[in-house]
Parts: structure tokens; C-alpha cells; sequence
């Protein structure tokens, strides 16, 4: 007998047992969340699959076929457990069969079940120069659901969640996705949970005609016994699985210089030329020249959209820099904001009607800025032009591609998922063209980091925010989820323009040290003790910069203020511990770390300090003591078993 036939029948319920299901409908007995609401003009609204035939695409794939002949539906849904990775990559394809257009206002992604001591939810948000901050949300039988509804990602919405369970056991779950999205848990009546996620889609977004298929973005899940760490691991192998590197592979991270901070619009070419000089000294290997440099651009109130070197400042183009840069031996990158325009330009003055925008409606500019309809006849063409032939004409390897400003009036029929699918069409074919492209994805910081994008682009700007105190938390939580070499992670000035706070180059430089590194200050400033330890830090990076970027990452925490995370595998790491605060503990507390293997002897070693040697047992039981910290510092040890 089949299992799911011994269940008994509950009263006040159908009569016939209705379990979950990996496409639950609504109307036809199921009584939580649908994986699918969809009508024809009112008509076809309940759903239940009628068939169901599975196939198998490769060993690690399946796919469900699924049909439901009254309501004119064939769905696919596509599951991959991919064996190196633990992660269950989910998606949903539905095709309409029916005779009238089919109004779809949600399709889930995936819908996975969660087990019944699911206790706690942690989601992710914030807002522009505070991404990631950690939100615990207790599990219980109302519906836990979050939404983003800003055409982008959103600083103040990650589209991915870490359930605890009561053993410990950890789920987890991202949206590959770059746009609007719904992540939601309900309480099913079996004490289960089920978990979906997709598009948040506005009215009228979906209307598929007869014959027309959607495609939803992936949905990634992962369950791990070792809790967070654990699924920070498997989704760390299957974004690195997800990376598209030019020439197949990553090469070592370089040492970035970025302009902005420093310069602002306030470019000089001769600065800028020394600039470069000063950061080549210090050891740096990209120079990515920021935001000013297009043609009018000396605020944020205008010049968007008009691609090319501003004369006043680059009489003879950007040539002369970028070839200042290349022959320092450093690579050349650049600044470029493609979906935008500002109204203050010879773009929007020739083009207003490609802004998009709602007839009746006012122009709502952000940053005073509006927002390019890219999938629109000619746009992406004149875009794809104006980069093409900067990448043509200059030595550059690398674009810092931006994106300011939250979608508002997003056409007249409502256009997100266009706009974001025709984003990544523009990546492609700029990469397709100049395969040796690297792409940074950044809005305003942290607001475009996903699953999605990384299949196009190979760094992100992890947050505007580089203050080195506030950063500790923001990498923290981007870590669960993305790998280190694909967080970029700056050397700021002293104080932070973010925060106003100071911290110490010591201080500044250990905090970056884990991700992508770079500097964004004027170099040419930097002088005396700050100097050296500024190089210091870029040869210790550039030692430790394979073994950072490789490995698995641990992260904990001992006390408020008080956190560590070590990079590599159990037998040999690179272990962080950072204080944010002073400590309110007498005596120094120990730094327990799980992975260490019992039996195992390690040598600790850290700077001129006196290497230690710890049993393995004990630093994972009893922990590594620690000497006395600083309110504010960043002690960086390796631990290697003997
Ligand atoms: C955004 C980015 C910054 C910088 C500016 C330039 O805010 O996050 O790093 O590039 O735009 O305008």
C-alpha cells in the first residue's frame, strides 16, 4: 500500500486526502498557499494537476510533467540535487493550452517542504548603506511572508532565508532573481511548513497568450546538519558553480583602486595620473575609474546616458589615463551606468519617450534620475553601441556596471521583468563581445545582489558603506549566501564618509581582508605608518588571497561585539576574530571553533605572536584563548593541524 494512503482521513476535510504537493493548487480541496493564481478573465481560477509524467534529464535532474486538461495548463517543473554541492536547484516553466490569455498574478519558483520543528526564520534587509542586517522571525501557523516590490533587488529585501530547526538542522533558500520577489512559509495542516518563492508580480505583469510559456528564475535550496555554516557552504560551491569567469576559471582576485570616494565628480587628469602612480607603489593591480568622467557629468543632476569622455576634463579622451594605468601593469576598469538617464542630458533630450513611464503620470526621478525601458526598440542597441566602442578603443578589462535608483513607473503595462531580463541580455552580449570583460554588479552598493546576476557578472559592491565597524555585519550576511571572492570589500578613509566614525588602517584593512580587496581613498594621502601598514595589508592579501577564496567559511559569534569566521578547510584556516566593540567580560573569552578535528594537533600562529599548539578537541570544545583586544581590531591567525 502506498504510504500516503494510510493517512487518516481528518474530520471537517474533504473526502480524500490531499498532501502536499510540489505544484499545490487552490479550489479543488488544497487550503494553502497555491504554487500557481492565474484566471481567464474570472474563468479557470481552480487548479489541480490531472497528470503527471516525470523524466529524467541527467542523473542529477528531473522534471515533472505536469498537466491540468480543465484549466488548459502544462507545467515543468525542473528539480536538479546537484551531488557536489547539496543545493536543489528548483524552477517552474507553464505553458498556456487554453484559447484566451491567461492573467497569472503568482507562479512560484519551487515549493519545498519544511519539517515540523522548523522554529526560526532569519530573512535579511535593510536599506542603502546598511545591507544585510539579520531579521529573526519566529515560525508559527500564521503566514511568514516577505516581499520586494522595487524592480531590483533591493538593499532592503535579500531574496533568500536561513530556517533553524530544533536539532540544529538548518534549511536554506535563495531567488536567482534580480527583481521584484515573494518569499513566503505557511503552516500546513500535517505541523509541516511549505516554503515557495518567485516573482512578486504586479497586476497585469503576466498575461500569456495562447500557447505562450513563463519561465520562472531558480530557486536554490539546501539543508545542512551543521547549521548556517553548513548551508553557507553548499550555497558557496553552487554560486561558484554558477560563475561564469572570462576564460573559463577565476584567476586570483586583484587589488582594486576605485575613484569614488577619493574623487567624487572632481576628475583632474593629472591626479588622477598620480593617483595611479601612488596605487601602483602600493602594490594594487586594477584602477577602476568611478562615476564623473562621461560627458557633463560634474553632479548627480545630470549627463546619464551620454556615453563618452567629457571634453573638459579628458580633452583627449580617456586614452591617455587608461594607458597611464595599463603600462603601471595595472589592469583598467570603468564606471558605467547603463539603465539610466538623467532628464539633463542629450540622451533624454533626443529620446524622452524612452524613459519608462505611465501616460498621465508624472516623471518620478530618484537621484534625479530616470530609468531607461530597455527591452524597448533602439535602447539597448544605442547602449550596447556607446560601451562597445569605449571597451573598442580603450584597454579596459572591467565595468563597474551600476544601477541607482528603485523602479517606479515601470511602463504602462507594467515592465519589471522585462527590464531585468533585457538587463542581463545587455550583459551578455557586451561579454559575448569582449569575452575578456569582467563585470561588477552594484546598485547604490548592495542593492543588486542575487543569484541571478551572478551568472552574468563576477563581483559585487557589496554596500556604499565602508566603514569598516558597520561593514562587519554587512559581509557577515552577505557571506551566508555568496562567496568571498565575489565581495568587494574596500579600504576606506579615516573617518568613514558613510558613518562619520574613524577606525584604524589596521582595523580598515582586516575587515576587507576576506573579500575581493581593494582601496577607495586618495592614495596619494596616505602616508607615514598608515602607508605601511596599507601595504602590508596588500601583500598579506595577495599571500592569502588563494586560500581565502577557495575554501569553506565558518563564521561565529562569542559575544555581542565580539565575532570570528575562518576561511579554508578543517586542517588548515585562515581565522579572523574581529572586535566591533569593547568587551563588557573581565578575562577574554575563548574562540570555540566547531570544525577543528578532534585528535588532531594544530600550530596557531598569528603575527610576531609565540605560535601555539592546540589539540584539536580542545579548540572545538574549550576554544583558542584570545589576548586582550582592542575596542576596535581584527587579529588574523592560521590554524594548521600538524
Ligand atoms: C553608487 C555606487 C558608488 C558609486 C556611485 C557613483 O552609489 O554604489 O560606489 O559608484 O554610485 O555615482
Amino acid at each position: 500500500m502506498a504510504l500516503r494512503a494510510t493517512r487518516p482521513l481528518p474530520s471537517f476535510t474533504p473526502d480524500f486526502d490531499q498532501p502536499l504537493s510540489v505544484f499545490p493548487g487552490v479550489g479543488l480541496g488544497w487550503f494553502g498557499q497555491s504554487a500557481l493564481l492565474a484566471h481567464r478573465a474570472g474563468h479557470d481560477w481552480a487548479q489541480r494537476i490531472t497528470a503527471t509524467q516525470v523524466t529524467h534529464i541527467d542523473a542529477a535532474t528531473l522534471c515533472f510533467h505536469m498537466r491540468d486538461d480543465v484549466a488548459g495548463l502544462a507545467v515543468a517543473l525542473t528539480v536538479r540535487l546537484d551531488p557536489t554541492t547539496d543545493v536543489l536547484t528548483l524552477s517552474t516553466e507553464l505553458r498556456n493550452c487554453g484559447d484566451d490569455v491567461l492573467d497569472i498574478s503568482w507562479l512560484a519558483a519551487g515549493n519545498v517542504p519544511l519539517p515540523p520543528d522548523a522554529q526560526t526564520v532569519r530573512s535579511y534587509g535593510g536599506r542603502h548603506n546598511i545591507e544585510f542586517q539579520p531579521i529573526d522571525d519566529p515560525l508559527t501557523r500564521s503566514l511568514w511572508r516577505r516581499e520586494n516590490r522595487r524592480g531590483l533587488t533591493a538593499h532592503d529585501c535579500f531574496p533568500g532565508a536561513i530556517v533553524t530547526c530544533a536539532d540544529g538542522t538548518a534549511y536554506g533558500a535563495q531567488l536567482a532573481w534580480s527583481g521584484n520577489h515573494v518569499q513566503q512559509i505557511d503552516w500546513i495542516d500535517d505541523g509541516r511548513f511549505q516554503w515557495q518563492m518567485g516573482e512578486w508580480l504586479a497586476p497585469g505583469e503576466v498575461r500569456l497568450a495562447p500557447g505562450a510559456v513563463v519561465q520562472t528564475p531558480d530557486m536554490l535550496a539546501s539543508c545542512a546538519a551543521d547549521g548556517a555554516n553548513g548551508i553557507a557552504w553548499n550555497f558557496h560551491r553552487a554560486i561558484r558553480a554558477r560563475l561564469d569567469w572570462p576564460g573559463g576559471r577565476m584567476a586570483p582576485r586583484p587589488v582594486h583602486l576605485n575613484t569614488w570616494e577619493g574623487f567624487y565628480f572632481d576628475h583632474d587628469l593629472d591626479a588622477l595620473k598620480t593617483l595611479a602612480s601612488s596605487a601602483a607603489d602600493l602594490g594594487v593591480e586594477r584602477f577602476v575609474l568611478d562615476d564623473g568622467w562621461f560627458s557633463g557629468r560634474k553632479d548627480d543632476r545630470r549627463a546619464l546616458g551620454d556615453w563618452w569622455p567629457d571634453a573638459g576634463k579628458y580633452p583627449d579622451g580617456l586614452a591617455p589615463l587608461a594607458r597611464h594605468v595599463t603600462a603601471l601593469g595595472m589592469d583598467f576598469g570603468l564606471w558605467v551606468e547603463p539603465e539610466m538617464v538623467n532628464p539633463d542630458s542629450d540622451l533624454y533630450r533626443a529620446h524622452p519617450d524612452w524613459a519608462l513611464q505611465i501616460g498621465g503620470r508624472p516623471h518620478i526621478t530618484a537621484r534625479n534620475q530616470l530609468v531607461l525601458d530597455l527591452a524597448r526598440d533602439g535602447v539597448a542597441d544605442y547602449l550596447f553601441d556607446q560601451i562597445a566602442r569605449l571597451l573598442a578603443d580603450l584597454p579596459i578589462g572591467y565595468l563597474k556596471w551600476d544601477h541607482n535608483r528603485d523602479l517606479t513607473a515601470a511602463g504602462a503595462t507594467p515592465l519589471f521583468r522585462r527590464q531585468v531580463l533585457a538587463a542581463y541580455a545587455l550583459m551578455d552580449r557586451l561579454r559575448r563581445a569582449f569575452p575578456h570583460i569582467e563585470i561588477e554588479a552594484c546598485a547604490g552598493g548592495g542593492g543588486r545582489i542575487d543569484a541571478g546576476i551572478v551568472r552574468h557578472s563576477h563581483r559585487f559592491w557589496t554596500s556604499d558603506c565602508i566603514d569598516a565597524v558597520s561593514r562587519v555585519a554587512i559581509q557577515r550576511g552577505f557571506l551566508q549566501f555568496m562567496p568571498p571572492e565575489v565581495m568587494g570589500a574596500h579600504v576606506g578613509t579615516s573617518p568613514a564618509h558613510s558613518t562619520g566614525r574613524s577606525q584604524s588602517m589596521a582595523m580598515r584593512a582586516g575587515v576587507a581582508l576576506p573579500g575581493h580587496f581593494g582601496v577607495e581613498l586618495d592614495v596619494r594621502q596616505v602616508t607615514g605608518g598608515d602607508r605601511d601598514a596599507l601595504r602590508a595589508a596588500i601583500v598579506r592579501y595577495k599571500a592569502l588571497r588563494d586560500r581565502l577564496h577557495s575554501g569553506r567559511v565558518w563564521m561565529g559569534e562569542v559575544e555581542p561585539g565580539l565575532v570570528w569566521q575562518a576561511h579554508g578547510t578543517a586542517e588548515d584556516m585562515i581565522l579572523l576574530v574581529t572586535r566591533t566593540q569593547p568587551s563588557s567580560l573581565r578575562y577574554p573569552p575563548q574562540v570555540r571553533l566547531p570544525m577543528a578535528l578532534a585528535g588532531r594537533s594544530y600550530i596557531v600562529s598569528r603575527d610576531a605572536a609565540p605560535d601555539m599548539r592546540c589539540d584539536g578537541g580542545w579548540l572545538a570544545q574549550m576554544g583558542l584563548p584570545l589576548p586582550e583586544m582592542r575596542g576596535e581590531e581584527v587579529l588574523i591567525y592560521r590554524v594548521a593541524a600538524l
